[in-house]
């Protein structure tokens, strides 16, 4: 058994995650996600590969400059690097800290079927106790909520899932553990910019009442949310300086002064819009005096371009390492604002 050297309080922990110019790498794709990014890089999936793909990033020097914490999939948190050391061990060596996603997936609303409910509570408690055994010190659970017109989301499907969230922070505290709460507002649709910012102010009002109404301690979790973004078919490109300030005022209206972070998802923008918008809050952040600190919490952004670059070959992996830790770079400087 190895020592993991996160002993701090969950406070302390959630306030590392957030700190300066660091942010988490998202690498908890579930294993049928992980597939189809191989598999959309003619790359054959199998556990190996999957294990490979994670070491590509997790074995590029210097991430820990720009990474406070790595969120894995349960798979990934049990494998190993090709010498045989564990990932979170290899990781908090180098000072990252490890996470894990602990829902269990979406499925259809039976209220409102158009609309998903994410699962996972039942025997929750039971199954984070492993988890901190083996290093984690964070976890997240994602909500996903789908605008279409004026018609969805329900406040009943938000609600629910606001309280699910709010349940799973108290169980993830209670083991010790830092909760990141991620209402996804997807991206995909036709609505327009101010819609998605109106969508996200409801939703995550409603998470921050559920926690209210529930035992969570407010000064122990992160929000990872969306940006407020015109939906992926509008056929709208927006301007950082618009997202920024749509961004920031869903979250100003939401999202409590005492929570110690909040960080962003990429949901499916390019790196550079990702990258650029990132930067954009950031700024306006600073300019507004937001509480709270703001960096990202991305996947695809951060882990396409070295993805392509890889192809699942060996002799690829050093360029696929430098395209990471360039982007990687990028991001970090754009949490800063810079
Ligand atoms: P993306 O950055 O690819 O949206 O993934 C982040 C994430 O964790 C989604 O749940």
């Amino acid at each position: 058994m190895w020592y993991c050297s996160y002993m701090d309080n969950i406070q302390t922990i959630a306030r590392d995650i957030v700190a300066v110019g660091k942010g988490l790498l998202a690498a908890d794709e579930s294993e049928k996600t992980a597939n189809k990014r191989l598999t959309s890089n003619g790359i054959v999936p199998s556990e190996e590969m999957r294990k490979q793909y994670r070491e590509v990033f997790f074995l590029t020097r210097d991430i820990e400059k720009y990474l406070s914490g790595v969120i894995f999939f349960e798979e990934t948190l049990g494998q190993s690097t090709s010498d045989g050391v564990p990932f979170p061990k290899l990781l908090s060596e180098k000072g990252i800290i490890p996470g894990i996603k602990v829902d269990q997936g979406t499925k259809p609303f039976d209220d409102s079927p158009d609309e998903l409910v994410t699962g996972g509570l039942i025997g929750l408690s039971e199954r984070l106790v492993p988890f901190y055994e083996r290093g984690a010190r964070f976890t997240k659970w994602r909500a996903v909520i789908r605008i279409d017109g004026d018609t969805l989301p329900t406040s009943h499907a938000i609600l629910e899932n606001a309280k699910r969230l709010a349940s799973y922070a108290h169980d993830a505290q209670v083991a010790g553990l830092v909760p990141i709460l991620e209402p996804e507002v997807l991206l995909e649709g036709n609505h327009s910019m101010l819609r998605a910012k109106e969508v996200l102010t409801e939703t995550l009002s409603t998470v921050f009442t559920a926690v209210d109404d529930s035992p969570v301690d407010r000064t122990a979790l992160i929000v990872k949310t969306s940006m407020a973004l015109s939906g992926s078919e509008s056929g709208k490109t927006d301007t950082p300086e618009e997202v920024a300030e749509q961004t920031l005022d869903a979250l100003m209206a939401s999202v409590p002064p005492n929570v110690p972070g909040i960080v962003f998802l990429s949901g499916g923008q390019s790196p550079d819009q990702a990258t650029d918008n990132l930067r954009a809050i950031a700024r306006l952040a600073k300019e507004k005096n937001a509480p709270w600190p703001l960096t990202f919490s991305y996947a695809r952004a951060i882990q396409s371009e070295a993805l392509a670059t890889w192809q699942g070959k060996k002799e690829n992996i050093p360029e696929a390492q430098k395209v990471f830790i360039s982007r990687l770079q990028r991001v970090s400087e754009a949490s800063m604002g810079n």
